[in-house]
């Protein structure tokens, strides 16, 4: 069977760029990405591709290739369903806020809404892709509903999990390790399963399409995430003990990641991993292990998140401690609110928490980032419901610059691994600032001898 149009539903930070770069690829297929925020829609649409919603390195390029061309963002989520072949599934899956498995659990009822429109709509056969992030045995209840509300025709459904990375989305999508596609072992099923492999092989090689079943597919994205963070973990856990022992975390895993059995890659520690789904995605593994009364397996696991949680506030604790345990009425500048780099995405972002913990402290925080907005700063302190908007506003102080920010500061604590914070003129900083000058890395990512040859007191994590 040969795809000629695909419809995503969900136009976020993985509909949106995934889609874009089956569009550039692969221009005998029409791509109708959907969503019902039509704010998120106007904007991909905006004839300025600089105002598209989500910042990726050379995205805004691709989209000005194949917009109008072969890819189209709209929010007729009907006509879209009713023309397509394909439809990827690729909206929201985050913690459930109540109810049974409140706090961990995925909660699905936005793939479930989305099977439903899909059962009422389709009036021909379609292969429905599970592109969000599911707990293992979803197709199950997807295949429920679909062939309990539809119009008799048949649903084919695979499992396409995404492993892509924000801030390197277009690069990790144009060059995956890996594509994992999982299918139900019938006749069709296979033949589903080779429609998406053939979509794929016009840019991935063959040998990096992974087919698999549907269950391995759905717990493999969950496992990824989950020894991903826990690799983080591990190194932020023995961040501690290099502060009190005198080695150096950096030298420690240099040391480690050498050996090819290790690996070096995700091994910097840091304030705390965040982001939208290593939390969600570990919590909802051991959720998922809990409901089947595997406690170790689950409590093996819960240690991730409870090492994550200890790395930031142990963070912020050090800040209070270091300013003669009291920041009340003392500005405090944090450099960088974005969970990492090169995105303008904060979700479950250290920084925030960070934040949070200075304010109940009574300290005067003021926040720089070169990506994100004040509104949004507000938006995540707001969300924590510690305080209201107005004191959270009257509190924290978001500024366009960072010397601006870090005028008459107490303390400056770097939260965000931002490449300009390197290039900043430290001296200048250090100047401007109340004397002693602290200075917090939670990144470990300035030259520290230079820092303390300025005049600087720092305190970086992982050194002691
Ligand atoms: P997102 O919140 O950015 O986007 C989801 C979109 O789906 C929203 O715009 C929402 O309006 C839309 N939506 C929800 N219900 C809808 C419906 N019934 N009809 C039409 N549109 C609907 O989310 P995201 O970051 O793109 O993540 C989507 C999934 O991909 C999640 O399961 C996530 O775990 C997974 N994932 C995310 C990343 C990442 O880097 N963000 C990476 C890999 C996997
Ligand atoms: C992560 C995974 O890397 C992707 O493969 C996956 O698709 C995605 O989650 C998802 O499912 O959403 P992402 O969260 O975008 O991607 O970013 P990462 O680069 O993994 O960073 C996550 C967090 O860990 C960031 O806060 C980062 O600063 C932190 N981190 C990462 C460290 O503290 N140290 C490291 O060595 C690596």
């Amino acid at each position: 069977m040969k795809v000629s149009n695909i419809c995503c539903i969900g136009a976020g930070y993985v509909g949106g760029p995934t889609m874009t770069m089956i569009a550039a690829k692969c221009p005998h297929i029409k791509v109708n990405v959907v969503d019902i925020n039509q704010k998120r829609i106007d904007s991909w649409n905006d004839p300025d591709v600089n105002n598209i919603p989500i910042y990726e390195p050379g995205l805004s390029d691709l989209v000005k290739k194949t917009r109008g061309e072969n890819l189209f963002f709209t929010t007729d989520v009907n006509q879209a369903i009713l023309d397509a072949d394909m439809i990827f599934i690729s909206v929201n899956t985050p913690t459930k806020t109540y109810g049974v498995g409140k706090g961990m659990a995925a909660d699905l009822k936005y793939i479930e809404l989305c099977a439903r429109q899909i059962a009422e709509v389709a009036t021909s056969d379609k292969i429905i892709v599970e592109k969000s992030t599911l707990p293992v045995r979803t197709a199950e209840a997807l295949r429920s509903i679909l062939d309990n509300t539809g119009n008799g025709v048949h649903f084919d459904i695979l499992s396409n999990p995404e492993f892509l990375a924000e801030g390197t989305a277009v690069s990790d999508l144009l060059n995956p390790d890996r594509v994992l596609i999982g299918a139900e072992n019938t006749e069709k099923g296979k033949k589903a399963q080779q429609a998406l492999v053939d979509v794929y092989s016009n840019w991935v090689s063959q040998e990096r399409i992974l087919t698999t079943n549907v269950w391995s597919s759905e717990l493999s994205k969950l496992t990824a995430n989950a020894f991903l963070a826990q690799r983080v973990s591990s190194i932020n856990a023995l961040s501690e003990l290099c502060e009190v022992t005198e080695a150096d975390v950096n030298e420690v895993a240099r040391a480690i990641g050498t050996d090819s059995r290790i690996g070096a890659k995700f091994l910097q520690s840091s304030v705390g991993f965040g982001g939208s789904c290593f939390q969600k995605d570990i919590l909802n593994l051991v959720y998922i292990a809990q409901t089947y009364g595997l406690q170790e397996v689950a409590d093996y696991w819960e240690q991730v998140i409870i090492m994550n949680d200890h790395q930031k506030r142990r963070f912020a604790k050090k800040i209070v401690k270091t300013l003669f345990n009291t920041v009340s009425g003392k500005k405090i500048t944090l450099l960088g609110w974005a969970f990492k780099k090169d995105t303008n995405d904060t979700r479950e972002s250290a920084a925030i928490y960070v934040a949070d913990y200075l304010l109940n402290e009574q300290a005067e925080v003021t926040v720089y980032d070169p990506k994100v907005t004040s509104e949004q700063i507000y938006s995540d302190l707001n969300y924590l419901g510690t305080r209201s908007d107005e004191e959270n506003r009257r509190l924290l102080k978001v500024e366009s610059g960072p010397m601006k920010a870090v005028e008459n500061a107490h303390a400056t604590a770097v939260l965000t691994e931002w490449d300009e914070f390197v290039q900043y003129d430290w001296k200048d900083i250090y100047e401007r600032m109340l004397k002693p000058a602290f200075l917090f890395d939670g990144r470990m990512l300035l030259d520290h001898e230079k820092m303390k040859q300025i005049g600087f007191d720092v305190y970086t994590i992982g050194k002691g």
